[in-house]
């Protein structure tokens, strides 16, 4: 039998999805127990296709959650089985420099049969995750990623917490083997790389049993080389309460959709609905139409009434606005990409013109220059304020990721808005940042759409 592109494309869209097994995400203590970064194969398109073969940690995808206390310390040995030198970074997270994982930056990428100790410190509760942090366009797009929840010392009264991984493949749709063309170039000036198979937890028609008025958490991470997902509720009705780990001061709500770029998080809270014998869904919006991204059956009646709405979770500490009067600022002028008016740039200390750059596979340029540069974009003092101006002067979004510290958007009306670690921004969009450079270190700022990333959307900042 064959399939066609339409076909794979479709999968996932059906509603009415069977039932699948429970997640296969184990809970682990944190013991220096070894990460293995190897091969595997495993279904990940429908039962009628092909296993697919991929890199995952300890074998699976996602790799193995991690959870720990909050102020408790996460040590892992990664072991690399890979043909390919890499490296686990954990994305959110205040860590110490040194464990960042950014090979090139905070560390020499680990080759193959080599091993790196993973030791550090988890200070904030939240929804976190890690992936490879070298060649990660490739590396997370065979599946080198994983959550990291750190738990609050007392959570929310919950009946589950699960952990929602949304992520979409670029499978070939005859063989559902993950397309290895890392570096198209149509996917790296345009959109970045967009999956045609996209699956929760990679499990194909994702689906977990409910019964009626259950509250679940939900952690959601997007761990999409590219795509944005617009996400809706049916048959639950619940809060976003927490953005990129961090809680937000006040639950918020979910009455609209949310949007996840390539990194984010977002944690709610819900409350099943539905009635018994009805199906609530996690819903993906695309082009305004709803498609199933997880199913929740609800097959037993009701656990009893409705709780009262929740309060918000507890902030994590030394988290207070910095003072936007003493702030420096410091500008991130984006260019480049297809439908772009980047005329030249500099690659490699030398001016191109766009039409070089294109012939060099390098699309995108921060402030003129494209990809790292020796000095920082900003070689800041510790516990410096500073104000970050993104202006993205391109015909694509990006979803901007700053390593080691979250920051706050100033709203067109100077209001702060909540914590986050990873902005989204629009075509034509300026937007403003503001942190605290509270975390010494070398820190990467890059584009979270991998494929951008590769192709010249990555700078960094300093605090000594
Ligand atoms: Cu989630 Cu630099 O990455
Ligand atoms: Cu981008």
């Amino acid at each position: 039998m064959t399939y066609s592109r339409r076909d794979i494309l479709k999968i996932g869209a059906a509603a009415g999805l069977a039932s699948a097994a429970p997640s296969h995400l184990l809970a682990q203590s944190s013991s220096g127990v070894a990460l293995t970064a190897r091969e595997a194969s495993l279904q990940l398109a429908p039962p009628d296709y092909p296993q697919t073969s991929i890199w995952g940690f300890d074998g699976s995808m996602p790799g193995p959650m991690i959870r720990v206390r909050q102020g408790g310390r996460v040590t892992r040995r990664l072991v690399n089985e890979l043909p390919q030198a890499t490296s686990v970074h954990w994305h959110g997270v205040r860590i110490v420099n040194a464990m960042d994982g950014v090979a090139g930056l905070t560390q020499e990428a680990v080759a193959p049969a080599a091993s790196f100790d993973i030791d550090f410190v988890a200070p904030d509760a939240g929804t976190y995750w890690y992936h490879a942090h070298n060649r990660s366009v490739e590396q997370v797009a065979r599946g080198l990623y994983g959550a990291l929840v750190v738990e609050e010392p007392e959570g929310p009264d919950v009946d589950r917490d699960e952990v929602l991984i949304l992520d979409d493949w670029l499978l070939n749709p005859e063989t559902a083997q993950i397309d290895p063309d890392f570096t198209s170039r149509h996917d790296r000036s345009h959109a970045g790389r967009v999956g045609n198979f996209i699956a929760t937890n990679g499990q194909y028609g994702h689906s977990l049993d409910v019964r009626r008025h259950e509250r679940l958490r939900l952690r959601l991470v997007n761990a999409a080389n590219a795509r944005i997902f617009e996400l809706a509720l049916a048959g639950l009705e619940g809060w976003v309460m927490a953005l990129d780990g961090m809680p937000l001061d006040a639950p918020q709500p979910m009455s609209e959709t949310i949007l996840l770029g390539p990194g984010q998080r977002a944690d709610l809270l819900v409350d099943v609905v539905a009635e018994q014998g009805e199906t609530a869904y996690l819903v993906r919006v695309d082009n305004g139409e709803g498609f199933v991204q997880s199913a929740f059956p609800v097959i037993a009646a009701s656990s009893g009434a409705r709780r009262d709405a929740p309060e918000a979770l507890p902030p994590n500490a030394n988290m207070a606005p910095p003072d936007l009067s003493q702030a420096r600022r410091v500008r991130l002028h984006m260019g480049g990409g297809a439908m772009g008016r980047l005329q030249s740039a500099q690659l490699n200390g030398e001016r191109r013109t766009f039409r070089q750059l294109v012939d060099a596979n390098q699309f995108w340029a921060f402030n003129d220059v494209v990809g790292m540069t020796d000095d920082p974009l900003a070689d800041l003092a510790l516990d410096e304020p500073v104000r970050l101006e993104i202006v993205n002067d391109t015909s694509f979004p990006h979803a901007m990721h700053l390593h080691g510290m979250h920051f706050r958007e100033i709203a067109a009306d100077g209001t702060l808005g909540p914590l986050r670690d990873t902005v989204l921004t629009f075509g034509g969009e300026t937007r403003e940042i503001v942190f605290s450079a509270h975390n010494p270190g070398d820190w990467l700022f890059h584009c979270h759409m991998l494929s951008h990333a590769a192709s010249g959307m990555m700078t960094w900042v300093r605090v000594t």
